[in-house]
């Protein structure tokens, strides 16, 4: 019998509908297009207003309803529900066990994963290594995150990178050697003071005073976290590419977190890819934490082709960061 793989069969997404433009930030902190666009490379990005609806689970279950249509399978089929998410619905009670319920996973169990922008390549290793060992058949993984919810609209240095989306992929086996090949997953927790939250954890618990100094929205000492983003997300997609005998011209796509552009270019060109090989969509919604590596293989669908050699990389807060190699299972 041949190794069981597992294989990325399906992806949705979702973003929200209003807009949040540079122009619109423009009159709301002091900042200019210009400088957006040169230093991230982000135009535009999506807000989740209350008028549509609350919370990640509201993009979740839109990303994984998008998937559910697109590949008409019967959401009781699935066997485990994960969202990767920085921005869980609420403390405690599992974001993922609700959406689960409210797509008709009925038969499915269902946790979150957190580990910051890193959440959704944490995510996939997780996914794969259920199908691998041929516990679950069908594993349906969304990266979510509603970034407006914690997030400063008065600190510049925040506001203009982060906006709100999902997206979803469906891991199954595959017999033909297909989907997840290698993963190198890395994590260093003395990178927590340059990126996250003081409060609203256990270890500041919400207080007037949290709130009045405004320590429920994310923070980051942003030169810094570009510097390790910068040389660690080419570190981990170098090696993956020497690990596995990986010339830039096998790789056919460099599936890259949205976190900068220039943190993007700075990896292609570690692994020596041309731009037309790296997916990016960073200038429509900008960092969505968890919805970046999804978001891209929903909007990039079309034209992914079987065998594919797809590469990941992602560096978020923690510090957490990685690579994955994968080949894609579908046309
Ligand atoms: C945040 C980031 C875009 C800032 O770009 P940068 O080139 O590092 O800019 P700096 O922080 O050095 O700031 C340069 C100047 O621009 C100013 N500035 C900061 N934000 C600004 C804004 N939105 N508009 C205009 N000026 C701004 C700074 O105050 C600073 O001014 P000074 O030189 O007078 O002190 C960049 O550091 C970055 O992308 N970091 C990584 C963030 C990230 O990816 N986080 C998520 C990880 S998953």
């Amino acid at each position: 019998m041949s190794k069981i793989t597992a294989a990325i069969t399906a992806v949705g997404g979702y973003v929200p509908n209003f807009v949040l433009t540079n122009k619109m930030l423009e009159g709301m902190v002091e900042t200019n297009d210009e400088w957006i666009v040169s230093r991230t490379g982000i135009k535009e990005r999506r807000i989740l207003k209350p008028e549509e609806g609350e919370g990640t689970s509201y993009l979740a279950i839109k990303a994984a309803e998008d998937l559910i249509q697109k590949r008409n399978i019967d959401p009781e089929e699935i066997d485990l529900v994960i969202i990767a998410t920085a921005t869980p619905d609420s403390m405690v009670a599992s974001t993922a066990a609700f959406v689960a319920a409210e797509i008709g996973a009925k038969n499915a169990f269902a946790y979150d994963l957190l580990a910051a922008c890193s959440s959704f390549l944490f995510g996939m290793s997780t996914a794969a290594s259920y199908i691998q060992s041929g516990r679950y058949k069908k594993v349906l993984l969304i990266g979510a995150d509603k970034m407006s919810s914690i997030i400063d609209y008065t600190d510049r240095t925040t506001c203009i990178i982060f906006g709100d989306g999902a997206g979803a992929a469906l891991f199954e086996p595959n017999e033909e050697g297909l989907g997840l090949q290698d993963e190198y997953l890395r994590a260093d927790g003395n990178g927590r003071k340059y990126l996250g939250m003081d409060a609203g954890g256990s270890l500041m618990p919400a207080t007037e005073e949290t709130v009045k100094n405004r320590k429920h929205f994310i923070y980051q000492d942003g030169r810094t976290v570009f510097k390790f983003a910068v040389s660690n997300m080419a570190d981990v997609a170098e090696k993956i590419m020497q690990r596995n005998n990986l010339k830039d011209t096998d790789v056919t796509w460099l599936v890259p977190h949205q976190a900068n552009k220039r943190i993007i270019d700075a990896t292609a060109n570690r692994m020596g890819l041309d731009n037309s090989k790296v997916l990016m969509n960073i200038h429509r919604y900008g960092n969505t934490t968890s919805g970046t590596l999804p978001l891209l293989l929903a909007d990039f669908e079309s034209q992914l082709k079987k065998g594919d050699n797809l590469v990941f990389a992602a560096f978020g807060g923690g510090f957490t960061w990685g690579s994955i190699y994968l080949k894609w299972a579908y046309n």
